[in-house]
């Protein structure tokens, strides 16, 4: 008799508590808290955001089952981000999902034998699988995929192998991925990421936590060639994105010294323009950087696919250079809908439950890791 496949998915790797569910591969819900505590800080608190996740993981939960109209009893299995991550935001959503899983398994008369299936997901190949994500009509039709409309469905999904370039806050990747399990690291950064240049340099600006956001606002008004920032000089995919923040910040510290100026808000105020052209020039570097060695990659490799995904994936800038090295390279390129770009648990639903029909299953005592790899 066949059964339908319905996974519950956690993901807490960071400052977003999230919950979806997937039946038979289709999305069902997808219910994200994020965490507004650390904007006074410019940063992610690690104590702030464990105590966060544990406040919010039940009613995300709750909601997520909810939307998909599932009860607990009806779950095949569970799916969670093992890592990487902070320890302590994990460490809620992985004890969680095996508190779950035996919840489940008691109410369904089956806790003496084992647990609900437990499926463990790293963190960044859920990012790449974003990409397979197939939302159901009913939440597109609801409005819950931003953006989105039901003539897009279904969605056209990438074929293998393809190069998925995967930029956070925390990581700048490109990635061979070869089918839905197997992916390769060919190129990274070797010191900050791409989110967190634009993070910090928006910090100097005096902009709010995260920046990226805010830099990709403000470049929309600016001139993208009004500075010229330092670009790195790395041998082959790997990336570096500390000089180009060493080189934002030493161009604000000569216009300062040049106008005789104490600060970077007097700058700013005496040159109403100024930000915007610094957000703009930054945005188009940091493009830049990314776009070169991902197309070294792709024609090195001679691969045709490519794919971007990760948190930055949602700066407009970096959207439109996917869409422009389509058109010049006849490539075919796939840019996630905004609300599978942060993190999100549609994305670990998605990787767990091809790791589930693969019958990867993982046991009650793994702990939660804060660095992996793919
Ligand atoms: O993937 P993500 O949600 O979290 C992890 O780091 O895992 O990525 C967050 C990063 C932050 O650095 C944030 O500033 C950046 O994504 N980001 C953006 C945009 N939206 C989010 N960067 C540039 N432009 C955006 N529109």
């Amino acid at each position: 008799m066949s059964k339908e496949t319905i996974l519950l998915a956690i993901e807490s790797s960071c400052d977003d508590t999230s919950a979806a569910v997937i039946r038979d591969g289709l999305l069902l819900s997808n219910v994200t808290a994020s965490q507004s505590v650390h904007e006074e800080y410019g940063g992610v608190v690690p104590e702030l955001a464990s105590r966060a996740h544990q406040q919010n993981i039940v009613p995300v939960i709750d909601t997520a089952l909810k939307r998909a109209g599932v009860d607990k009893s009806d779950l095949s299995a569970i799916a969670f981000t093992r890592g990487p991550g902070l320890l302590g935001s994990l460490l809620v959503g992985t004890s969680f999902a095996k508190g779950l899983a035996l919840g489940v398994a008691a109410a369904k008369g089956d806790a003496q034998s084992k647990a609900c299936p437990l499926v463990e997901v790293n963190h960044l190949q859920g990012h790449i699988m974003a990409h397979f994500v197939e939302p159901s009509p009913e939440m597109v039709r609801a409005g819950m995929i931003k953006g989105m409309t039901e003539e897009q469905l279904p969605l056209k999904h990438p074929s293998f192998p393809f190069l998925c370039l995967l930029v956070s806050g925390g990581n700048s990747q490109i990635v061979l991925v070869k089918s839905h399990h197997e992916m390769e690291i060919i190129g990274q950064t070797i010191d900050d990421a791409a989110g967190e240049a634009f993070d910090k340099c928006a910090k100097v600006l005096g902009l709010p936590y995260p920046g990226g956001p805010w830099i990709d606002k403000l470049a929309k008004e600016g001139n993208p060639e009004a500075f010229q920032f330092a670009k790195p000089n790395i041998a082959g995919y790997n990336y570096s994105f500390s000089g180009l923040k060493t080189s934002f910040l030493y161009t604000l510290r000569d216009l300062m010294k040049a106008e005789n100026l104490d600060s970077i808000e007097a700058l700013c105020d005496a040159h109403p323009h100024l930000q915007k052209d610094l957000c703009a020039s930054l945005q188009k570097t940091v493009i830049d950087i990314l776009m070169k060695k991902l197309r070294k990659a792709a024609k090195d490799l001679n691969i045709n696919t490519v794919a971007v995904a990760g948190g930055v994936s949602a700066n407009s800038g970096l959207r439109q250079a996917f869409l422009d090295y389509g058109k010049r390279y006849h490539a075919h390129v796939f840019i996630p809908p905004f609300s599978f770009t942060t993190d999100n648990a549609a994305m670990i639903a998605q990787a767990g439950y091809y790791k589930f029909l693969a019958g990867e299953y993982c046991s009650l005592d793994k702990a939660p890791f804060a660095k992996t790899t793919i």
